[in-house]
């Protein structure tokens, strides 16, 4: 099942996905939308962002799980994605299960993160953010603090995942490629224009 009005940004980290949230978020400021992130800011994110930064040491499958569980509530639960989608807000997250797929196979294999997402809607549209790890690892290491999986044999492994889940989902929604070392203005531009025409953001 598709959620109409719904839109994800997916990407190893350092591809820039947060920062072109944040112009969209700035272009939309007068239409109907909602913008939201995973891990979330609820309770179960709050304790996966302490994961990430390693000050929680878990099980990977217990990881994984997590994840999946965040999801669950951000979906479905009150002020979630699908009760904003369904008042006709184009609904913008940073990350969603393809994240799920694509980082937990890196750690714990593909078949418990497939079981854990098999069964949540997939959004309108996903816009993957392709780089190599030897850019992306840069871009992390200039902001200073770095999270458990922001290493560079991690995030290669990871990447190819992410190529392996995109091509598997083509038939299932629309995958919109970008090339995440092209400039931020013509990234923006080309998101733009996939999602202009949609009718919360033409009237
Ligand atoms: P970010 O907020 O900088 O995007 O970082 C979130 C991190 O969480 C990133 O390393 C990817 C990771 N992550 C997973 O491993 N699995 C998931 O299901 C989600 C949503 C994120």
């Amino acid at each position: 099942m598709t959620v109409s009005n719904f839109i994800v940004f997916e990407g190893i980290d350092g591809a820039g996905t947060t920062t072109q949230l944040n112009i969209l978020k700035d272009k939309l400021k007068s239409k109907p939308s909602w913008f939201t992130t995973e891990p979330t800011i609820k309770e179960t994110g709050v304790f996966l962002r302490k994961v990430l930064k390693g000050d929680i040491v878990l099980h990977p499958d217990t990881t994984a799980r997590l994840f999946a569980a965040d999801r669950c509530e951000h979906l479905y639960g009150k002020d979630g994605i699908l009760e904003h989608a369904q008042k006709g807000e184009l609904v913008v997250c940073d990350r969603y299960l393809f994240s799920n797929l694509a980082y937990q196979s890196s750690e714990c294999g593909a078949s418990l993160p497939e079981e854990l997402n098999k069964s949540f809607p997939l959004p309108e549209i996903v816009f993957y953010f392709d780089i190599s790890p030897d850019i992306s690892i840069n871009r992390i290491t200039g902001r200073g603090v770095t999270e458990i999986y922001e290493k560079k044999e991690f995030l290669e492994k990871t990447r190819a995942n992410y190529i392996r889940i995109m091509k598997e989902y083509e038939a299932r929604t629309k995958i919109i490629y970008l090339d995440a070392t092209e400039s931020i203005e013509s990234i923006s531009e080309k998101i733009w224009s996939a999602i202009e025409n949609l009718p919360m953001i033409k009237k």
